[in-house]
Formats: structure tokens, C-alpha cells, sequence
């Protein structure tokens, strides 16, 4: 029987989908792992975890797949020696630790001439100011380095020998000419790096090697073009809203286009010859998993949410911002703190967690607006990401958004593109939209309520006006 499969590595894990032809889930698996945060704002993992997660999700799967297709979290930098070995834990997308190369970048080569080069602006997750940190801070290491990969890149090293990675996950290692598809040579010399660590670079779709087993393995994504495409946004028109760990707004463009202060980041499509541009928030579902983790009440998810429906939108005020690690879009700030705001005597569990609902979908409000400034004018959202299976977090974001909201067969969305990905590897289809129209099952739409439109805008302006209020107090 053929079977997609698509491997999406995740920041909490990997998680594994095999379909059908036609795009019906046959089998599904998650293999969790751990995020270490050593210290303050570092984020690391290792990459044997990775690995094991995979293998693990693979074999529970049962074997048999047609084509595999890979997804993962983006710009997570790994080092390996000349003989494949990890140098060190690789740092990922959410860690915080590069304001200074980021500085150094950006006077180096200076804003504009970046923006033209690459899309895009030195942000504290992306790839390149991490190598220029570990080249200040652990020389030795460095020194060593002999390849350099993004995290789903790794494990397509272990399943098929190769090192290569797709354009759309090269578009965030600031290395890569994403208007012309291949590796900025200017940037590789200006940061004095050697352009023989870099992997070759394909198409989404294009065959990067083989397994063991002879199955062909897709170039595949990073994961927010994946999952773009996991939810049918493989043109312009809907807009791709992620409630993962972190948060998205992804638009697919119709031809390549940067904000001109790089805002919203400007990448490649998995669509060959497509664009995208698209926000990014560090902490959506990450927010969620926070309150529950931190609180200590034991309270699961379902149970926060229903807390959460007894309080009126607008929470009576209490305001989340959701910058746990910082923030990227619209802020590009490591130093962003969250804050709940406006607490009364009132206030209860329900509120928090109404309130962190409502913090990120303003903050997704926000990546919106900088998209529609660059021409976007999107009539509908496609949800998908673990926050997207709450009903009354959908019905918040519509409000919020002013957009209905549109769900999907599945909310793996980057492990359903990846597969897709495969499939048009493996010839099962003519292109990526024909994979997409074939597979892909948008489910109801959750209309914006218009009760609540009101409060929302109330509380949207709310919270444009708290991060530039509470901003001083980190540098007192
Ligand atoms: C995208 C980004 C995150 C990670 C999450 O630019 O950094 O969405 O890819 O996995």
C-alpha cells in the first residue's frame, strides 16, 4: 500500500503522519523530548535526541512508507566535525543568546544593504549570529566545526548519508539570497565563514537521498512553510495562523517582496518559485503550556480552557503579553518580558488563562496588521498547531483577527505538508497544488464574533499600549 509519510521535528518532539494517496491519516506517532534551558534566554537540544525521536516514530508508524518528507523547526544551528560528529547541543530557534552579533551584523554589512541581500534583518533565532557567537565564545569548538545543519537536516543526515537542506529553511540562516534561491556569497565572506560547511541547497519537492531502505526522502521545509502548505496556503489568498509553540501569520506571495525595515520576515515558499512573508511570535501555545506547567494546579488543558469560557472577552481587563523568551515580530527584542496586567481581587485561574488566549491572539493581531501593510489582504485564516484544537481559542482569534478561521482535517500541519512534499518526490503528483488539492480537507469555519468585537479592538489597544509602557523597566 503507498504511504506518505511526513516527519516533522518539533521543538517538544517529533511527530510522524502516514497518508494515503488521497490524504487520509493512516497512522500517527509522537516521540517527545526535552528543551534544556541552561541559562536565562538559551535554548538548546541534542540532536541524537532528535534522532532516537525519529527513529522511535518511524518504527511505531510500522515501516512501508512510498516517500518520506521532512519538516522542522527552523534557523536551530548544529555543528558537526569532519567525520559527522555533533560538536556541541545545537541552539534553536527561541534561544536569545546573539544580541550582540546581531549588532555586529547589522553595522557590519548595515541594514539596508542586509535587507537586500538576504530578506531579512539579523534577529537574535536566526542561523548566522549564532556561528558568530560560537566563534567568540567557544573558539575551540569552532574550530572543529566542518558542517553546519538545521535541525530536520540533521536527521536527514542519519536516514539518508546526505547533507542538504531545502530554500525555505535556508531562507532564515540570514546566509541565503532568498530573491534568487541560492546562498549569498556576499554574506558568507562578509561574516568570514567558510561557504564549505553550508549543505547543498534544492526545491522542497526535489529527492535529497535515500534510506537504507531505498525510500525516497523529499528536501522537504522548515516548518512554517510545511505547515502553510499542510493547510492548503500554497498561493496567495488565505493566510496560514499556527498555535504552536510559537505563533504565525503566513502569507504566500505572489512574487518575492521585503518589508523594507524586514518586520515580517521574507522567505521562500515550499513551492518552487513561490515566496512568503510571514510574523512570528515566540511563545503562543508555549504561553499555554507555561500556565499549565508553572501554576502547579495540575489542571490540563481542556480544563484551563473551560475556566477560561466563564469570563467575558476582555478578561475584565487583565491583559497577558505573551513575551516569554523575548519576542520577535513585531518587537525584534530579546529582552521583551510577558506581563499579566490589570489584576483585581477578581481575577481567578479562568482569567489567566483567558487572558493568555487573548495576549496571543493580539500579539498574532500584530503580524496581521505588518502584513497587510506589505499588500496582504488575506478573506480567511487556516488554523493549524495543538492550540488550534480549542474551539474557543479559534472563536477568540476570528474576533480578535477580524478573520474567519477555517480548520483542517488535521492539526499536524507541518508533518501533513511534509508528506505532501513526499508524495510530489515520489511522482504520486504533478506539483505541490495538485498534492494540495488533492489532500488537503479544510473542515467549518469559526466565524468572528460580533459580540466581542467590541472588547477586542478595546483590548488590542490595550495592549499595543503596554510593551512600550513596561519596556524601561529592563534596562533599570
Ligand atoms: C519560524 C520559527 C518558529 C520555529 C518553530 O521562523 O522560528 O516558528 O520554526 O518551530
Amino acid at each position: 500500500m503507498t504511504q506518505l509519510v511526513g516527519l516533522d521535528v518539533g521543538t517538544t518532539g517529533v511527530k510522524a503522519l502516514a497518508l494515503s494517496p488521497a490524504g487520509d491519516v493512516l497512522a500517527r506517532a509522537e516521540e517527545t523530548y526535552e528543551l534544556s534551558m541552561p541559562r536565562p534566554g538559551w535554548a538548546e537540544q541534542d540532536p541524537e535526541d532528535w534522532w532516537r525521536a525519529a527513529e522511535r516514530a518511524l518504527a511505531r508508524l510500522g515501516g512501508g512508507a512510498t516517500a518520506i518528507g521532512l519538516s522542522g523547526q527552523m534557523h536551530g544551528l548544529v555543528v558537526l566535525d569532519d567525520r559527522d560528529r555533533v560538536l556541541r547541543p545545537a541552539i534553536l530557534w527561541n534561544d536569545q543568546r546573539t544580541e550582540a552579533e546581531c549588532a555586529e551584523i547589522e553595522e557590519r554589512i548595515g541594514l539596508s544593504r542586509l535587507i537586500q541581500l538576504t530578506g531579512n534583518r539579523a534577529l537574535t533565532g536566526f542561523t548566522a549570529p549564532k556561528l558568530l557567537w560560537l566563534r567568540r565564545h567557544e573558539p575551540a569548538t569552532y574550530a572543529r566545526i566542518a558542517h553546519v545543519l538545521l535541525p530536520k537536516d540533521y536527521v536527514r543526515l542519519r536516514l539518508t548519508g546526505e547533507h542538504a537542506i531545502d530554500v525555505a529553511d535556508a531562507s532564515g540562516t540570514l546566509l541565503f539570497d532568498v530573491a534568487r534561491r541560492r546562498w549569498s556569497e556576499e554574506m558568507i565572506e562578509a561574516l568570514e565563514l567558510d561557504p564549505a560547511w553550508l549543505p547543498r541547497t534544492l526545491e522542497s519537492p526535489e529527492i535529497s537521498g535515500t534510506t537504507a531502505a531505498g525510500t525516497p526522502v523529499a528536501a522537504g521545509a522548515g516548518d512554517q512553510a510545511a505547515a502553510a502548505l499542510g493547510v492548503g496556503v500554497d498561493r496567495p489568498g488565505p493566510v496560514s495562523v499556527v498555535l504552536g509553540t510559537s505563533g504565525v501569520v503566513f502569507a504566500a506571495l505572489p512574487a518575492f517582496a521585503a518589508d523594507p525595515q524586514a518586520r515580517v520576515h521574507a522567505f521562500c515558499h515550499a513551492v518552487p518559485g513561490g515566496w512568503h512573508a510571514m510574523g512570528v511570535m515566540l511563545s503562543a501555545a508555549g504561553s499555554l503550556r507555561w500556565l499549565r506547567d508553572s501554576l502547579g494546579t495540575g489542571r490540563g488543558y481542556d480544563e484551563l480552557t473551560a475556566a477560561a469560557e466563564e469570563w467575558a472577552p476582555g478578561s475584565e481587563g487583565l491583559t497577558f503579553l505573551p513575551y516569554l523568551t523575548g519576542e520577535r515580530t513585531p518587537h525584534a527584542d530579546p529582552h521583551a518580558r510577558a506581563a499579566f496586567a490589570g489584576l483585581t481581587l477578581r481575577h481567578d485561574l479562568g482569567a489567566f488563562a483567558r487572558a493568555v488566549l487573548e495576549g496571543v491572539a493580539y500579539g498574532l493581531r500584530d503580524s496581521l496588521e505588518l502584513l497587510r501593510e506589505l499588500g496582504v489582504d488575506p478573506r480567511a485564516g487556516h488554523a493549524s498547531g495543538g492550540g488550534a484544537r480549542s474551539e474557543l481559542w479559534l472563536r477568540i482569534l476570528a474576533s480578535v483577527l477580524g478573520l474567519p478561521i477555517r480548520r483542517t482535517a488535521t492539526d499536524e500541519g507541518s508533518a501533513y505538508g511534509a508528506a505532501l512534499l513526499g508524495g510530489v518526490a515520489a511522482g504520486l503528483f504533478r506539483d505541490v497544488h495538485e498534492a494540495a488539492a488533492t489532500c488537503v480537507r479544510l473542515l467549518d469555519t469559526v466565524e468572528p464574533d460580533p459580540r466581542w468585537s467590541a472588547a477586542y479592538e478595546r483590548g488590542y489597544r490595550r495592549f499595543q499600549l503596554l510593551y512600550p509602557a513596561l519596556r524601561p523597566l529592563e534596562d533599570s
